[in-house]
């Protein structure tokens, strides 16, 4: 690869990484298979110490959200006995947000070299290769997690085991609305010896 090729493709990662916000509602439209499949190969392609794939990733759209949603409310039902059917019907809806819903878990796996946080941070990356590869190609996304992420019988209606992560629920879909892009600020952060 030539000197430019490389410039140019490192300039529309660059692009997509500064552009890239969350979005804050989604139209209704499908999105297709081979798109969806372009973004898991994109998930993977995140750095993995010891190649332990620590990953698993849930993908729900159409009628399937309705796992989510009946155990959002389930879940709200038990949390909070006094919750009223429209606070229910609330929290269930949140599945219905984006047509695309992918469940990010990370299933740490035992090993001498590779402690349980290097393979969370492996799932991050893999969630953020799945956002920009979705934002390259039109797509918007949000990154939830909140109580739901850590119940148990929220795992459990997703066929996880208490012990896995939800890293994320991460709604996909094309934008109709999004969050301004926020300012880069790294200097306060940065220490340069
Ligand atoms: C681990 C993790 C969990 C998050 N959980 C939530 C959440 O529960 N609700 C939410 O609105 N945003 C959540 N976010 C998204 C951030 O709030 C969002 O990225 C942040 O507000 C910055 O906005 P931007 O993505 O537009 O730059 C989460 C992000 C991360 C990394």
């Amino acid at each position: 690869m030539g000197h430019s090729e490389t410039v140019g493709s490192s300039d529309r990662v660059i692009e997509a990484i500064v552009s890239r916000s969350s979005t804050k509602k989604f139209s209704d439209e499908a999105v297709s298979r081979g798109d969806i499949e372009t973004m898991l190969t994109a998930a993977v392609r995140a750095p993995d110490h010891g190649m332990l794939a620590p990953w698993r990733f849930i993908v729900l759209q159409g009628d399937s959200r309705a796992i989510l949603g009946s155990a959002m409310r389930a879940a709200l039902q038990s949390r909070m006995p006094e919750a009223d059917a429209e606070a229910l019907d609330r929290e269930a809806s949140k599945a219905w947000r984006s047509p695309l819903l992918v469940v990010v878990v990370a299933e740490p796996k035992s090993h001498p070299k590779v402690p349980e946080v290097e393979q969370l941070v492996a799932v991050g990356a893999a969630i953020q290769n799945l956002w920009l590869a979705a934002h390259s190609m039109g797509y918007g996304a949000a990154w939830k997690t909140g109580s739901h992420a850590y119940d148990a019988g929220v795992k459990s209606a997703l066929g996880l085991r208490a012990e896995d992560h939800v890293v994320g629920f991460l709604h996909v879909g094309r934008p109709t609305s999004k969050a301004p892009i926020r300012p880069a600020e790294f200097a306060a952060r940065t220490t340069w010896l």
